[in-house]
């Protein structure tokens, strides 16, 4: 097994499920430099580890991310223009590029604090589960600069306009039930319950065809800057692709399932996997 070693970050794989958890508790997870480098490896490697069916973003200590590093980040790099661009760089590429294209699911798992640049990689990933009790704030209003590298576009594009204005000009705090009615987050749970809800939905997740799951979730995102025709021509080619890269071969494997076993109904639930399943195995021709 891979073996993940970091100082700000802590990576743990278990049963297809990689935990990649910010670890500065102390600072409530804020982000300096050093942690958004070890953090862009660390999702970097994950994405080809053939243990890691989903990944699942969070942080150590009962806290999301208190969001950049005032002091490491800003403060500190501004007499540094140099290490400045090189760790913004870092930090857009894995809170943005490397999750909201990433080949496997992605869940962020909210709990505490969720602040100001933390809404990046909250909102890159796929999925969002927070604990009802979690804090969200956009706190960028109160110490005078804007909610910046994406995350005012990310707010904006996730939510509706009367929320993303009112969060981002208020700064006000809000909790988790409050982003679930938003829509910042899938949904709320009490916080003895969250681990359990986020294992139940990396569970369902790695239930389906990992080709057909990450060619889904690329076209959910893609087509929404796409006029109808292109939407329709995308969409076209990127099923007849998924027939290419699928390993379960889901297309035949879910027809035969439904229409000659008839042993699945497609509506409420996946069909066998077939790398794992011996029953959907076509039959020997006679
Ligand atoms: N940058 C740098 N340091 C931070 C930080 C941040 N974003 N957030 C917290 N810390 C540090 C504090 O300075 C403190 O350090 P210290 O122990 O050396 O004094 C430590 O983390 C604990 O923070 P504290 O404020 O005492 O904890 P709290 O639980 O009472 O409050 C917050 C937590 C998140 C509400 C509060 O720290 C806060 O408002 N932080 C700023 C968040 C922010 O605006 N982020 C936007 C950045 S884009």
């Amino acid at each position: 097994m891979t073996d993940y070693k970091y100082d700000f970050v802590n990576v743990r794989v278990r049963d297809g499920i990689a935990w990649a958890a910010l670890n500065r508790p102390e600072k409530r997870n804020a982000m300096s430099p050093a942690l958004h480098y070890e953090m862009d490896d660390a999702l970097a490697r994950l994405e080809v580890d053939d243990a890691v069916k989903v990944v699942v973003v969070t942080g150590e200590g009962g806290n999301f991310s208190a969001g950049q590093d005032l002091k490491k980040f800003f403060r500190e790099l501004e007499r540094d223009p140099a290490e400045r661009k090189k760790a913004a760089a870092a930090a857009n590429r894995w809170r943005w590029e490397r999750l909201y294209g990433y080949d496997k699911p992605t869940i962020a798992m909210v709990h505490g604090y969720c602040v100001g640049g933390a809404f990046m990689q909250l909102l890159a990933c796929d999925f969002a589960i927070a604990a009802e009790n979690a804090t969200f704030s956009l706190s960028e209003v109160n110490w005078g600069i804007l909610p910046g590298a994406l995350v005012s576009k990310a707010v904006a594009d996730t939510v509706l306009p009367r929320h993303a204005l009112y969060y981002a000009c208020l700064g006000e705090p809000f909790d988790g039930k409050e982003a679930a009615r938003i829509g910042m987050v899938n949904y709320a749970v009490p916080p003895d319950k969250l681990e359990a809800a986020t294992i139940e939905l990396a569970e369902k997740l790695m239930k389906k065809s990992a080709a057909v799951l990450r060619a889904t979730k690329q076209a959910i995102r893609h087509v929404r800057t796409m006029d109808v025709a292109q939407a329709y021509d995308y969409l076209a080619e990127k099923g007849k692709a998924i027939k290419v890269a699928d390993k379960e071969d889901s297309y035949n494997t879910g027809m035969r399932q439904f229409l000659d076993e008839k042993s699945y109904k497609p509506t409420f639930e996946p069909f066998r996997l077939a790398t794992v399943d011996q029953r959907s195995k076509p039959a020997a021709k006679k």
